[in-house]
């Protein structure tokens, strides 16, 4: 399959990017702040959560009312020190008891827990929302393709609800590495109709008969199947890699202010 509107998307300085990131000998990962996380410290962290804590958390991580850990939501907790603090002294009054482990082990329930529960992630940051609505309005000009609560334009799918739709490691790889995180329905979209009109855009839906598509001009366009000549899907995003462009910080700011995105 060919690839459509290829505009800005740079593997090259991905891994320019997860090669300062990988620095520290004998990691395989790293945390884009000041903590570094190992595929070794996920796994560890995985099957140590799957004896000791998925009985009231639940596999997901959502088990506990008001709370989600693969998705970062805690009732006090922020940093990894606050989530080590809450591992080790419990919350005995709500029903958590206090887990007596090793240093390591803590280090691998907290970088498991912030890989999202994905112990093939590059582990993220969480950081300022506040700050990472600023990235987005300003140096990441996300506003220019993006929607949020109606404001902006429809080239690019509607962030309203991306913090309830998406786990937080596919919403970082979609900044860093957007045709790989991509979604089987944005992918883009170039259709030839049998009068010879070329239309391009992003597919919001389809079913056996017709498809919908938002063309350049952000208009709706929904045509019936029979009326198309050719139908090609693109694998590169549009949407250009911020891997390099955004430092540490601005990254892991950002991605505090789509996970508090959850629509209504
Ligand atoms: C017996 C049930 C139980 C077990 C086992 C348990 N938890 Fe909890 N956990 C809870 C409850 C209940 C809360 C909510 C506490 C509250 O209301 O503040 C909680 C809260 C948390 C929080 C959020 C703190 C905050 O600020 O919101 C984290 C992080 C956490 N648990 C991690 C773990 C980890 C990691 C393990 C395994 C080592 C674990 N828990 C095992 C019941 C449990
Ligand atoms: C040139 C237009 C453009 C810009 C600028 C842009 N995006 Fe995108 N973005 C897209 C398109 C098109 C898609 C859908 C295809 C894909 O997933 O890569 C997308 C997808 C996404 C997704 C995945 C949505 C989903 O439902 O999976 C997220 C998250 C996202 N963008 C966030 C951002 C943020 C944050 C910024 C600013 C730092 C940004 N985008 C800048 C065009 C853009």
């Amino acid at each position: 399959m060919r690839s459509l509107l290829l505009t800005g998307v740079t593997p090259g300085l991905l891994s320019a990017w997860l090669a300062v990131l990988a620095a520290t000998p004998g990691r395989a990962l790293a945390q884009v702040e000041d903590h570094q996380y190992s595929t070794a410290d996920i796994r560890t962290g995985s099957r140590l959560y799957g004896a000791q804590c998925a009985l009231c958390h639940g596999q997901n991580g959502d088990g506990v009312a008001g709370v989600n850990l693969p998705r970062q939501q805690f009732r006090r907790a922020a940093s990894d020190d606050d989530i080590r603090n809450t591992i080790t002294t419990g919350v005995t009054a709500a029903g958590m008891p206090p887990f007596r482990l090793q240093p390591a082990e803590l280090d691998g329930l907290i970088a498991f827990i912030r890989s999202g529960f994905d112990i093939t992630a590059t582990p993220f940051t969480v950081g300022d929302a506040g700050r990472g609505k600023a990235v987005y309005d300003g140096t990441g000009a996300c506003a220019a393709c993006h929607r949020v609560a109606g404001m902006g334009p429809r080239t690019a799918p509607d962030l309203s609800d991306v913090g309830a739709i998406r786990q937080p490691a596919a919403i970082q790889r979609s900044l860093l590495e957007p045709s790989r995180a991509m979604v089987p329905i944005n992918r883009p979209l170039r259709i030839v109709t049998r009068e010879g009109r070329t239309i391009r855009g992003r597919r919001v839906n389809e079913d056996t008969a017709t498809v919908q598509l938002i063309d350049e001009g952000e208009r709706l366009v929904s045509l019936s199947k029979s009326d198309i000549r050719e139908f090609e899907l693109g694998t590169a995003s549009s949407m250009p890699s911020f891997a390099g462009k955004l430092t540490g910080e601005e990254l892991a700011d950002l991605l505090a202010y789509l996970l508090s995105l959850k629509g209504q």
